[in-house]
């Protein structure tokens, strides 16, 4: 059992979990009443005013990028790898599937809720000297963060199903 092998295992695991019949993939298929006309208006939230989209975009709404999004957190992230200041508090952009199921979030699980994250970002974030130019206070009503959690909860689908029990 070596660390390399551990991560092989997981990322074996982490394939087979795959969320692809959400109520988003639904509209993006054509059913125009996947979404809710809330959901709806916050796709364009998602994508122009908050500017979720230029990082989570994609199929699995992810640019594969490292950034540093002002979490609370003195952890390292890509440093840890890099050894560049740069790259201090930089972590991978995650995709946003699934969230229903995956909380708490962030990489540190420091946000318990979906509610919490946007608001998050919707205060810009906390304070970090490599904290990414876009996040800064987005100006957001409270119905505004409600429409932005409730499209990330349309890209949730159902849960995987696991097939063989993970305890024996
Ligand atoms: C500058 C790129 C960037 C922008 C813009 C951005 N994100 Fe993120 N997002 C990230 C990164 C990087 C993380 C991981 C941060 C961490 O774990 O410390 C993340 C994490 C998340 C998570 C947590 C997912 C999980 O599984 O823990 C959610 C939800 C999320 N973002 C939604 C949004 C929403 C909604 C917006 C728009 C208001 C947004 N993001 C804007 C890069 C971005």
């Amino acid at each position: 059992m070596t660390a390399s092998n551990i991560a092989k295992a997981i990322a074996a695991f982490e394939r087979t979990i795959i969320v692809n019949n959400s109520d988003f993939d639904r509209y993006i298929a054509g059913d125009d009443n996947a979404l809710t006309p809330q959901a709806k208006k916050s796709m364009d939230l998602f994508i122009n005013k908050a500017g979720c989209y230029s990082c989570h975009h994609g199929p699995n709404l992810t640019d594969n990028n490292y950034y540093n999004v002002g979490p609370k957190s003195e952890d390292l992230g890509r440093y840890n790898v890099t050894h560049n200041e740069a790259d201090c508090g930089k972590f991978r952009t995650p995709g946003l599937r699934g969230l229903n199921f995956t909380g708490p979030y962030l990489h540190n699980g420091f946000e318990v809720t979906l509610e919490d994250v946007v608001h998050l970002y919707n205060v810009g974030g906390n304070a970090h000297p490599n904290k990414d130019p876009r996040l800064k206070p987005l100006g957001l009503t409270e119905d505004e963060e409600l429409a932005l959690v409730a499209f990330l909860r349309s890209m949730s689908g159902t849960p995987p199903k696991i097939s063989q029990p993970m305890i024996p």
